[in-house]
C-alpha cells in the first residue's frame, strides 16, 4: 500500500473514492467548492446520517469536476474530537473502502487533525488503521475451487494543507511500518502448524533481520546448542514432538549505537499445542496452531522497531516447539532442571508454555537486558477477565507495569492489570522441586507467578494474550483469526524508552 500526501490547493479530484469527515450535526463539507455540498445535505438528510462517530454515507456523484463517489464519514462532536474518535472514524470509512473493493482513495485530511490529533499521528493512525482493515487472512482458496482474488487498497492519496504535509507524510510512513508487522504478526499466527514449524519461524526471524538493514542480528539455537547450553525445559517440552525445537534471538542495535536500557521481548512461541499427554480435546486443540501468536507479535514489533529506526536497544527471544503427544513425551511426575537452575516438577504436560519461556526469560537475561516484557497465550482461564477484545497484564515492578499499561492506552490495544498477591505465589510449591508447573486456580495469576520466579529482580511485565490474539468474528479493525495484538504496545513501549534519557 502507497501513501501519497496531496496539497489541498491543487487536489485533482479525480479519485474513484473520496473520504471526507462530518463532524456531528455538520454540514457534510463540500467538494468541490460547493458542487457537490447540496447533494451530500440532501441524502445525508434522507438517510438520517448526522456525523455520529463511526457512521458512514456513500455518495455518488454525476458532476465533472467531482470524485466518482464520496464517503463521508461521521467524526462525532466537534469538541470532543480525540484520537479515539480519529481511529473509531477511520475503522469505520476503511472498512466501507474495503467492501466497495476499491483500489485507490483520497482522503481529505480537513478536520482529521487538530487540537487533540497532530498532524503526525493523524497520519500514523490513518495508515495503521488502512493497512490493517486491508488485510486478509492468508488462506488457500483457489480460482479452481472458485475463489476471487480479493481486491487490495494499492494507492491512498491524502489532501492536506502545503505546511503541514510533512508531518503527516512522516506519521504515514510511520503508520505503514506499524502495520505491516502487525500483518507479519498475523500471517505467521494464521499459518497452519504444518507451514509454521519451529525451524520455519526461525526462517521468518531471519526474514525480518534481513529487511533491517543491518539494525537486527538474528541468531538460532538448534538441538545441539540448546543440549549444550542446557535449556532443558524447552527441550522436555519439544520431547514429544518430531519437529525440531529452536530458539531464535533477534538483537536490534539502533543507528545511533547501543543504548544501555535493553529492551526483552520474550513471545510464547508453541507452533502447535496438542496438550501432549495431558491431551487437549478436539474443540480445545482447533486453533493450537495459534500458540505461537505471542513470539509473532514480538517478531513484528522488534521489525518496526528497527523499520522507525528508535534509539533503544531491543532483543527479542522467541523459544519455538511444538508439544506434542509421543512414546518419547514429557511426562507428568517428570522434573526438569530449567536453565535457570530452578527445578520443576511437571504437574501438566498443557501448561507447556510456561516451561519455554522459563528457559527463554532466562536466556533473554543472559544476553543483557535490562528489562522484559513476556507476551503469551498462556492461559484459557483469561478470558474470564478479558474475553476476546483485551489482554491480562501481570508484573513484578509498579513502575514499569504502569509505562507497559500507557504504551497498550496511546496506542488503543485494550490492556488491564491483574494483581499478583503474594499469598498466591505458594501455589506453584511443591514436595518434589522448587516449582510445578500448575498452580491451579485462579490460572492466570499462578502461571503469571510461575513465569515471575523466573524474573527474578529483572523488571519484568507479562502479557497474557490467550483472549485477544485471535478471534471467531471480525472487530474494529482486526479480522477473524489472528490480530497481531500486543505489536502495538510493544512498539509504543520501545518509543516511550527511545524518549527517556539513558541514565534512566
Ligand atoms: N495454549 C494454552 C492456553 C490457551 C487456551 C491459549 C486457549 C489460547 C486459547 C496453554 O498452553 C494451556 O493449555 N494452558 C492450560 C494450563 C493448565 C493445564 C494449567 C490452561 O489454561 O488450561
Ligand atoms: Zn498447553
Ligand atoms: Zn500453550
Amino acid at each position: 500500500m502507497k501513501f501519497r500526501t496531496v496539497n489541498s490547493e491543487a487536489p485533482g479530484y479525480r479519485s474513484p473514492l473520496f473520504i471526507v469527515g462530518c463532524f456531528e450535526d455538520e454540514a457534510p463539507r463540500a467538494i468541490p467548492d460547493g458542487i457537490v455540498a447540496g447533494a451530500l445535505a440532501r441524502q445525508a438528510r434522507v438517510e438520517g446520517f448526522s456525523g455520529t462517530c463511526g457512521a458512514t454515507m456513500v455518495a455518488f456523484t454525476d458532476f465533472p469536476l467531482a470524485p466518482e463517489r464520496v464517503l463521508v464519514v461521521g467524526l462525532g462532536p466537534r469538541d470532543s474530537f480525540d484520537l479515539r474518535a480519529e481511529r473509531k472514524a477511520l475503522t469505520a470509512a476503511f472498512r466501507q473502502v474495503k467492501s466497495l473493493k476499491v483500489a485507490s482513495v483520497t482522503v481529505a485530511a480537513e478536520g482529521l487533525y487538530g487540537p487533540q490529533v497532530s498532524e503526525s499521528l493523524f497520519g500514523e493512525t490513518l495508515a495503521v488503521v488502512a493497512g490493517l482493515v486491508d488485510y486478509v487472512i492468508n488462506h488457500f482458496k483457489t480460482a479452481r475451487g472458485g475463489h476471487k482474488p480479493e481486491v487490495h487498497l494499492k494507492t491512498v492519496r491524502v489532501l492536506t494543507g502545503a505546511a503541514d504535509q510533512e508531518a503527516v507524510h512522516q506519521g504515514l510512513s510511520a503508520g505503514r511500518a506499524i502495520a505491516q508487522a502487525v500483518n507479519l504478526a498475523r500471517d505467521l499466527s494464521n499459518l497452519p502448524a504444518g507451514m509454521l514449524t519451529p525451524l520455519k519461524l526461525a526462517a521468518a526471524a531471519r526474514r525480518v533481520a534481513a529487511a533491517s538493514g543491518g539494525t537486527i542480528q538474528a541468531k538460532v539455537l538448534r538441538k545441539p546448542e540448546l543440549e549444550k547450553l542446557g535449556a532443558a525445559a524447552l527441550l522436555a517440552v519439544s520431547q514429544g514432538s518430531s519437529q525440531e525445537p529452536c530458539l531464535i534471538e533477534l538483537t536490534y542495535t539502533p543507528p545511533t549505537g547501543a543504548t544501555a536500557e535493553v529492551l526483552g521481548f520474550v513471545g510464547k512461541s508453541i507452533t502447535f499445542d496438542s496438550g501432549g499427554l495431558d491431551l487437549k480435546t478436539a474443540d480445545g486443540m482447533r486453533t493450537m496452531k495459534r500458540d505461537m501468536a505471542g513470539g509473532a507479535s514480538v517478531l513484528g514489533a522488534i521489525g518496526a522497531v528497527a523499520a522507525l529506526r528508535l534509539p533503544i536497544s531491543v532483543k527479542a527471544v522467541l523459544a519455538a516447539t511444538e508439544n506434542m503427544p509421543d512414546g518419547n513425551s514429557y511426562k507428568p511426575g517428570d522434573v526438569l532442571n530449567t536453565l535457570a537452575g530452578l527445578t520443576v516438577e511437571v504437574d501438566n504436560t498443557d501448561a507447556e508454555g510456561r516451561l519455554s519461556l522459563a528457559d527463554a526469560i532466562e536466556y533473554a537475561k543472559r544476553q543483557g537486558v535490562t528489562r522484559v516484557i513476556d507476551l503469551a497465550t498462556l492461559t484459557g482461564s483469561i478470558r474470564e477477565f478479558s474475553g476476546d477484545v483485551g489482554a491480562g497484564a501481570f508484573g513484578n515492578t509498579p513502575a514499569y507495569t504502569r509505562e507497559v499499561l500507557e504504551a497498550a492506552a496511546a496506542c488503543g490495544e485494550l490492556l488491564g492489570e491483574l494483581p499478583m498477591w503474594e499469598e498466591l505465589r505458594a501455589a506453584n510449591h511443591t514436595d518434589i522441586a522448587d516449582l510445578k508447573n500448575s498452580g491451579g486456580s485462579p490460572g492466570s495469576v499462578t502461571a503469571a507467578w510461575f513465569l515471575r520466579e523466573f524474573a527474578g529482580t529483572t523488571p519484568w511485565v507479562h502479557l497474557d494474550i490467550a483472549g485477544s490474539s485471535y478471534r471467531t468474528r471480525e472487530l474494529g479493525m482486526d479480522p477473524k483469526g489472528a490480530t497481531g495484538y500486543g505489536v502495538r504496545t510493544l512498539v509504543e513501549l520501545a518509543r516511550l524508552y527511545s524518549r527517556r534519557p539513558a541514565s534512566a
